[in-house]
This record gives structure tokens, sequence and C-alpha cells, in this order.
């Protein structure tokens, strides 16, 4: 597997501190909330695991599958419903978990969907976002790193569906993307 990476973006300890800040803010914020913690599967797990593990306040979790339609590593816009949640949201203050924003798409369409099942307040946190390539508009709360428009892999991030279990973010070697 490391022979198909081209370098490391970002390093499992600058990811390790960044949760660590993450986790903080949220503790602070959602204190006496009714936090529910939503992952969008399956890119946010790795990311989502850690995370969890930092936050020192009562939680729940729950995760929602989503596709958009076609097969590139564009975004179509038209979103789909793979597994909902498990539970109603109805008067719970909803954190969306997402490994990467880039056309916002998802996220719009995500985020617009949630709300209209009653949940008291909805936000975002994201590991990543690559702002370049933004078709929707999503405002994010938690951020963890701004990247630039290339495609990244690894720490739950996949290239058809390879690549997830990376420790770090990183970038492959051009020939893992063409003629495979
Ligand atoms: P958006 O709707 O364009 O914001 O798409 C976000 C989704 O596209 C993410 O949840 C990822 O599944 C996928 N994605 C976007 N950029 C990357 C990348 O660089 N690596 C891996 N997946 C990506
Ligand atoms: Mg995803």
């Amino acid at each position: 597997m490391r022979d198909s990476i081209e370098r490391v973006l970002i390093t499992q300890q600058q990811i390790e501190h960044k949760i660590e800040e993450l986790a903080a803010d949220i503790s602070r914020d959602y204190r006496g909330k009714n936090l529910v913690i939503v992952g969008v599967l399956k890119g946010a797990v790795v990311f989502l695991g850690d995370l969890v593990k930092k936050i020192d306040i009562p939680l729940t979790l729950d995760f929602i599958a989503v596709s958009s339609y076609g097969n590139t590593t564009e975004t179509s816009g038209v979103v789909r419903i793979l597994k909902d949640l498990d539970n109603s949201i109805e008067g719970m203050d909803v954190l969306i978990v997402e490994d990467i924003i880039d056309s916002g798409l998802t996220l719009n369409y995500l985020q617009e969907n949630l709300r209209s099942r009653g949940a008291s307040s909805i936000r975002i946190c994201t590991l990543l976002d690559k702002p370049y390539r933004r078709k929707a508009d999503v405002k994010v709360d938690y951020k963890g790193f701004e990247i630039e428009d290339e495609f990244v892999v690894g720490y739950g991030l996949d290239f058809a569906e390879r690549f997830r279990n990376l420790p770090e973010i990183c970038v492959l070697k051009p020939e893992e993307y063409n003629g495979r």
C-alpha cells in the first residue's frame, strides 16, 4: 500500500493535535445540550472514532450513508440516502461529522434534510475543507484543515474504496488515479 503513496500531506501527529482542539471546542459549546453526533458513512468513521473519545460531555451517535449519482470524483449534486438515521433527531442538537467538503453539495443537501426533521440546531464539523470548488453555500462550524484542490486518501478517505486504513492523509501517485 505504501508504494502507492506520493507524499504525506497531514501527519498522524498533526491530526491528533487538531482533534484535541476540535473536541475541546465541541465539549465547551455543547455542555448542557442534547448532542447527537451524526457521522456520514463511510469516510467520516475514522475521524469520528478518534474525535468522540476526546469529547468529555454526554452524547449519542447515529450514522447516515449518502451517495451522489455518478461514479466520478466530481459530485453530481443529486444526493441519495443509502442508510438513514436509526433515531429521531427532533429537539436534538445535531453535529454532522464529515471527512471532507468539496463542492458542498452533499452537506448542503444533508443539512436541509435533517433540518426538516425538527432538530433544535444543526452544525457541521469536517476534518478537511477544499474551498476552491464550492458550488453550494455551507457554513462550516468546526474545521480541521483547509487543503488545496487535490484528491487525498487515508484516515477514512478512499479512492475506489481503498486506502481508508492509512493512518495519515496522503496524496497518491498519479498512476494510481489513471489507468487502473
Ligand atoms: P461534495 O458534495 O463535493 O462536498 O463531496 C464530498 C464528498 O466527496 C466527500 O464526503 C468524499 O466522500 C468525496 N470527496 C471529495 N473530495 C475527496 C478527496 O479528495 N478524497 C476522497 N474523497 C473525496
Ligand atoms: Mg464522504
